[in-house]
């Protein structure tokens, strides 16, 4: 029997906009923009996944205006008249295809070390003078950040999503998770500060909020606002700093009030239940507690999680039964798909005409080219 998957396949208001159907290209680091620069071939890269059927694209972490943002080769920036026109490309791509499309606003904060572009010479920032725990014993400490340095992060987190606004895209999302510089004050392990910025959960919660509050005053309320979440941190795959659902309302709650209108709970298997009281996920739960609409994710269609993609591996098809039901039962609004989406743009449109045998297994060579 075929798998029914009408119910991917209900419109969804989002802003000034409304999604067609449910699925979310998730944001995925390409490292392909020379210069910080999106490319044509970045534009004609995205417009294929909203001609295969994506209803709303969230780009690759797109670095704010700050020295030490981009951790990483060829990451687009979202700063600098050169920049701006490259996203301005993709954007109308994107539309031209029937698409809607957000950015994914990074900092990467202590994951930085020297050598990096743009300007090798400048080393990372974090919350305290912390080893990132990626880097093991190797690496250049961050230097900390001042109360100035930080009211200047906040600036270009809400400076970017204004430029966002102007090149047409359709909301923003903040990168809040995966332990970069969002996530860095949230964690115990990276914020050992002993200000108003550390110390207490709320204390450790106040980047965050402050970084929503100055994105929501610059954008207006009409603008959505997408926080990627997470438990897992780069360097801590097992980390859980919510360990009940108390403790995630109590993180979400304040976001919520500082203006977030989409919650993007990451996970790397959707499927499991994040707390022993109930079979809900992640999304699941964020949607239970504030209310708010929520993006589910991790394996969607794949036999296996995205760290294998960093070993090397491939994955094959998966069945969507379990993802359906959950979703006819509420559980979360939207579902990002990933690495299915690198390896078959026409996945979603194959999914709704019901062909699964066509759907290109991912291999992980796909993440060398555009
Ligand atoms: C190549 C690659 C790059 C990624 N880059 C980002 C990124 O820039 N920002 C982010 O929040 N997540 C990033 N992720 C995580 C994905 O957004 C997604 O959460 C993860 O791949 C799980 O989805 P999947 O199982 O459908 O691939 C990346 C994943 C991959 C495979």
């Amino acid at each position: 029997m075929k798998t029914q998957t009408e119910t991917l396949f209900r419109p969804f208001p989002f802003g000034s906009t409304t999604l067609w159907n449910r699925i979310v290209m998730a944001p995925m680091t390409r490292s392909q923009s020379p210069g910080g620069i999106p490319t044509a071939e970045v534009a004609s890269y995205y417009r294929k996944r909203a001609e295969g059927g994506v209803a709303l694209i969230i780009t690759e972490g797109t670095v704010v205006d700050h020295p030490g943002s981009n951790g990483y080769p060829s990451v687009p920036r979202i700063y600098g008249d050169d920049a701006l026109t490259g996203w301005r490309q993709v954007v109308e791509a994107v539309h031209g295809a029937g698409g809607a499309i957000i950015p994914q606003l990074w900092h990467v904060g202590s994951v930085r070390q020297p050598g990096m572009e743009p300007d090798p010479s400048v080393g990372g920032f974090g919350p305290s003078a912390v080893l990132h725990p990626t880097h093991g014993e190797e690496g250049t400490p961050p230097t900390a950040l001042g109360e100035r340095d930080i009211t200047a992060i906040v600036d270009a987190f809400a400076s970017a999503a204004t430029k966002a606004q102007s090149v047409g895209f359709d909301g923003v999302e903040i990168h809040g998770a995966h332990g970069y510089l969002v996530d860095q004050f949230l964690w115990e392990k990276t914020n050992l500060r002993t200000d108003h910025y550390g110390g207490s959960a709320d204390n450790r919660l106040r980047f965050a909020t402050e970084l929503v509050s100055a994105v929501r005053a610059a954008v207006g309320s009409d603008f959505p606002i997408v926080f990627r979440f997470s438990q897992w941190k780069m360097g801590d795959y097992r980390a859980k700093p919510a360990r009940d659902p108390q403790a995630l309302e109590a993180f979400l709650t304040p976001l919520a009030e500082a203006g977030v209108d989409v919650f993007h709970a990451s996970t790397r298997k959707y499927w499991k239940p994040e707390f022993k009281e109930s079979n809900l996920n992640l999304a699941g739960w964020t949607r239970k507690i504030t209310g708010r609409p929520t993006i589910t994710v991790g394996s969607v269609g794949l036999d296996s999680d995205f760290l294998s993609a960093f070993m090397g591996k491939g994955a094959g098809p998966e069945g969507l039964e379990n993802l359906i039901e959950r979703m006819e039962r509420d559980e979360f609004d939207l579902v990002a798909v990933g690495r299915a989406l690198i390896a078959d743009p026409q996945w979603p449109i194959k999914v709704q005409t019901g062909h699964f045998e066509d759907i290109e297994p991912f291999n992980p060579e796909a993440l060398a080219t555009l």
